[in-house]
């Protein structure tokens, strides 16, 4: 569903993306993962538009998007997930969650009135029921566990119904447990979607234990790719990223 041909980047004389070609295929849980620097958001970027390639192009569904800007991308149906729960900081996570399938539909002429309407609010039980945050409905955004503010940033991009859902580092700055609980979750909602998702993440035992296909970039490049035995089994990945194989 996405696929991307021969995509390039550079910053300066640094080569953030080199030469990246890769397929998702629809309904499918796909991972990123490579040390600092590798690459990993630069290609998000690219993908949402927020960065334009220097060569290369990006499709999504056969068509291209290559040099869509990123609300251009979002209609196309790319969401991400990122820190935009601080945007409505005063809002409960139900009303985030409202405003953000309004939005979706341009109902913000009348919004105050469509608040109330009960498709919106059936739609919203159902988002905030996926993401796991129905006991936290009526919490102040700015006031949920790192967690919790973490599922909302993913129940928001859920709100734009979108094809692809792209995560970066959904579990950055959790400890084990929490990790783990993400992980169950994103799993959860993806069973209950079957949207097609691709995450960045560089815990090792996290990406095998969820995603389908791995992608392992090194220096911009893609240095593997496959399904998680695979990749543990991948004398270059075992050599530059798992630390010569004691894993
Ligand atoms: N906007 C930018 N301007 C200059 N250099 C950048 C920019 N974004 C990323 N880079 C560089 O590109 C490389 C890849 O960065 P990034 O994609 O953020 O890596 P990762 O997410 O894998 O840690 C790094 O060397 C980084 O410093
Ligand atoms: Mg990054």
């Amino acid at each position: 569903m996405l696929k991307i041909n021969n995509l390039e980047k550079s910053f300066g004389g640094i080569i953030a993306t080199g030469n990246v070609t890769l397929e998702l295929q629809k309904q499918t849980i796909n991972a990123v993962i490579g040390p600092n620097g590798a690459g990993k958001t630069t290609l998000f970027n690219l993908i949402t538009g927020k960065l334009k390639p220097d060569t290369g192009k990006v499709f999504i569904e056969n068509k291209e998007i290559t040099n869509l800007d990123e609300t251009e991308t979002t209609q196309m149906g790319i969401a991400r997930a990122f820190q935009i729960t601080n945007i409505f900081p005063n809002l409960t996570v139900y009303e985030s969650i409202k405003l953000a399938i309004l939005s979706k539909h341009n109902g913000l002429n009348n919004m105050w009135t469509r608040f109330k309407d009960h498709n919106v609010n059936y739609e919203a039980d159902k988002i905030m029921k996926l993401a796991g945050l129905t006991k936290s409905k009526n919490i102040i955004s700015s006031e949920l566990s790192h967690g919790d503010q973490k599922l909302l940033d993913i129940a928001l991009a859920l709100c734009l119904k979108p094809k692809l859902l792209l995560l970066d580092e959904p579990t950055a700055g959790m400890g084990p447990e929490e990790r783990w609980k993400m992980i169950d979750r994103i799993k959860e909602l993806w069973k209950k979607t079957k949207i097609t998702i691709l995450f960045i993440e560089h815990d090792m035992d996290i990406v095998f234990g969820i995603a389908q296909k791995i992608y392992v970039l090194q220096q911009g490049a893609i240095l593997a790719e496959g399904r998680p035995k695979d990749i543990k089994k991948d004398q270059k990945v075992i050599k530059a990223y798992l630390g010569g194989g004691k894993k």
